[in-house]
């Protein structure tokens, strides 16, 4: 972020302070932050007695052993119950759990009661394929009721799950199955995407060749298109879970057994299992979803867009709505199939009460025109959220005014994949809201910002946020190495956890997110890793070298933009530049999925590089942004920057 857009954004001084009617029944009440600066862990004790525990904890957080954190110790609890039998139980059977609309405008409801049904059935079925608790199973499906339920039959059985984004490529899937010993893939055929079948088994096939843990290939049928079939592991869905017992009683399990593994994209090239338990995290997304959503489960209808292949899908569609007994909507497909109407068709037929997205999808959605949004009654939403990048104060305000009618509260929620639940928002009702910043630390968070030396900044300076407290959701390591979750978050400041991200104080002390401070890119709120793409780009057999950095774009808030240099025996001249960017493109697209697609690839003869080698990526970032190259008397050689930008035709 440049410091004209960093001041610029400090000079945001548009308010937005709660409706009294909204404020007078709102769940979160300001007496929250006082109960929770009095005694944290009495706050954390108050929170997690909102969950269903088999045997209570003895202690609430053990931190003897930091960085490595033990929550509600001695307690255990069966997730999948809390997540649905206790709502059946407690006379909800009969309440809609999920209102599935799958892109080509099929629909299927299902209550609460009959997810406990198909999670017993799949709960029986994953035992009678040989998984056991303490197993790993993948889960690499499109966004239909089968995958929560796969989910939930994991929890209920006391099997961590690691699902893959469906948008990853083979060898992607490949990498996460055997870094996490996985015992069983579950996939389907296909889904639906951009109004066709898309498939997904052929990557699970080319996987699996080279995945000696994978015992079976657990098969939902989607989409009825043709699928290569191994007699020896695949097995369908439709004959081992719907023939299965729909009875399944749930054994409790300690709050610290792990709940899944999810991979996200670090500083180098090798992805990062992140490790999150029970009883924590469980207690902290249903905490947050209850009170940054204002959440009433016996009439809301909540909906968030995001994929079950990220952690926003983890804890914002699986775990804390359904531990909160809320119903909500499922959609397969993408925002502009059939038309571009469709997530307001969607808000409008369900009257969705609070709707969860992305900045990228609201800057979309900016460009596409308010009109279409005003073609769709969307007075039901009470509460917007935001989560996965800064937004913008232009996309914040016109998200309030086209889609919240001018009325609803914005929560802004800061988190990532680590915290495993929301850290930074506002409380709807509470905070008078500022659009562009995340503002303040839930309640029972510690959040501060602070300089090299971690001192704390002053209001009115920036410098890198971090988490001061442990956290009953926070990750409890990187699967199979300790010394990396030591390195890469509890290093830097002593005793502190960094986030990764720079941020600014005001002069009110609200934090204002500035994106990621390491070679982390977000494109369209995804994770990706600079190092991983070069990688991937070298791994080509025309490549030689290649640097990769993040160039802020429009609509997706950055893109990957790569400069590379080819192999001298790689024949290449200029007439070929179009096909070999075509070819590097799409290799990057097949080594680590479409997401991960550079924007623009530009072939250049040097790359810029400091005296022990490093390449300087902010100089690039400059070519790649058009502005005029930063200081260049670090480089080792000063005229390289001069060379890449007369090679690209560049006139800054
Ligand atoms: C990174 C985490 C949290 C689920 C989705 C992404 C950025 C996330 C915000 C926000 C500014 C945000 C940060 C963070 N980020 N939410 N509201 N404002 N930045 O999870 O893939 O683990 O990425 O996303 O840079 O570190 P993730």
């Amino acid at each position: 972020m440049t410091d004209e857009t960093l001041s610029n954004l400090l000079h945001e001084e548009r308010r937005f302070p709660p409706e009294k009617a909204f404020a007078d029944a709102a769940l979160a009440r300001p007496e929250l932050y006082q109960a929770a600066q009095q005694d944290r862990l009495a706050f954390w004790d108050e929170q997690a007695r909102a969950l269903t525990w088999e045997t209570p904890w003895t202690q609430t957080l053990d931190w003897s052993n930091a960085p490595f954190a033990r929550w509600f110790v001695g307690g255990t609890l069966n997730v999948a119950y809390n997540c649905v039998d206790r709502h059946v139980e407690a006379g909800n059977g009969e309440r809609v759990a999920i209102y599935f609309e799958g892109e080509p405008g099929d629909t299927r409801e299902i209550t609460y009661a009959e997810l406990q049904r198909e999670v017993s059935k799949a709960a029986n079925a994953l035992l009678g394929l040989g998984v056991e608790a303490g197993d790993r199973v993948a889960i690499y499906l499109p966004m239909i009721p089968e995958a929560v339920i796969s989910m939930l039959a994991c929890a209920r059985i006391g099997a961590a799950h690691s699902v893959v984004f469906g948008g990853f490529s083979a060898e992607a899937l490949r990498s996460r199955i055997d870094d996490a010993d996985a015992k069983l893939v579950i996939t389907s055929d296909g889904g639906y995407r951009r109004g066709s079948p898309s498939a997904l088994k052929p990557a699970v096939d080319a996987a699996v060749v080279n995945t000696p843990s994978v015992q079976k290939v657990l098969v939902v049928q989607r989409t009825k298109q043709d699928v290569a079939w191994n007699d020896e592991k695949d097995v369908w869905w439709h004959d081992v879970v719907d023939s299965a017992s729909d009875v399944h009683a749930p054994q409790a399990f300690d709050a610290e057994n792990p709940l899944f593994i999810l991979y996200t994209s670090g500083t180098t090239g090798k992805p990062k299992g992140i490790l999150h338990t029970s009883g924590g995290y469980l207690t902290q997304t249903s905490y947050t979803h209850r009170n940054v959503f204002d959440l009433r489960p016996e009439k809301d209808i909540y909906w968030c867009t995001a994929d079950i292949g990220w952690v926003t899908g983890h804890s914002y569609i699986v775990y804390g709505p359904l531990a909160n007994g809320a119903t909500q909507v499922i959609y397969e497909g993408t925002p502009d199939t059939p038309h571009k109407g469709r997530f307001w068709e969607i808000v409008q037929k369900y009257k969705v009460t609070q709707l969860y997205t992305a900045p990228t999808a609201i800057r979309t959605f900016m460009k596409w025109g308010d009109d279409i949004p005003a073609s769709f009654d969307l007075s039901s939403l009470r509460v917007l959220g935001s989560v996965g990048e800064p937004i913008n104060p232009e996309a914040w305000v016109w998200y309030r005014k086209h889609i919240g009618g001018d009325r609803t509260p914005i929560v802004d929620t800061w988190w990532q994949t680590e915290t495993g639940a929301i850290m930074i928002s506002p409380l709807p009702g509470v905070t008078t809201a500022k659009p562009g910043s995340a503002q303040v630390p839930l309640p029972g968070i510690g959040v501060d910002v602070v300089d090299n030396d971690a001192n704390p900044v002053p209001n009115g300076s920036g410098g890198f946020l971090v988490l001061t407290e442990p956290w009953p959701s926070m990750l409890r390591g990187i699967w199979g190495d300790p010394e990396r979750y030591k390195d890469t978050y509890w290093s830097r400041f002593d005793g502190i956890y960094f986030a990764g991200d720079g941020a600014k104080k005001d002069e009110d002390g609200d934090i204002w997110l500035l994106g990621r401070v390491d070679d982390v890119m977000n494109v369209s709120g995804h994770r990706l890793s600079t190092t991983e793409i070069e990688s991937a780009l070298v791994s080509h057999p025309k490549v030689a070298e290649a640097a990769v950095v993040g160039a802020s774009d429009e609509t997706t808030g950055q893109a990957v933009c790569a400069f590379v240099i080819l192999r001298g025996d790689a024949g290449y001249d200029e007439s070929q530049a179009e096909a070999v960017i075509t070819e590097l493109r799409n290799h990057v697209a097949k080594e680590i999925g479409p997401i991960a697609k550079p924007r623009q690839v530009m072939v250049v003869a040097e790359l810029p590089k400091t005296r022990s080698g490093k390449i300087m990526r902010r100089l690039l970032q400059d070519v790649a942004e058009n502005r005029t190259v930063g200081d260049v008397t670090t480089l080792a050689d000063s005229t390289v920057m001069d060379l890449i930008k007369k090679g690209l035709g560049s006139s800054s």
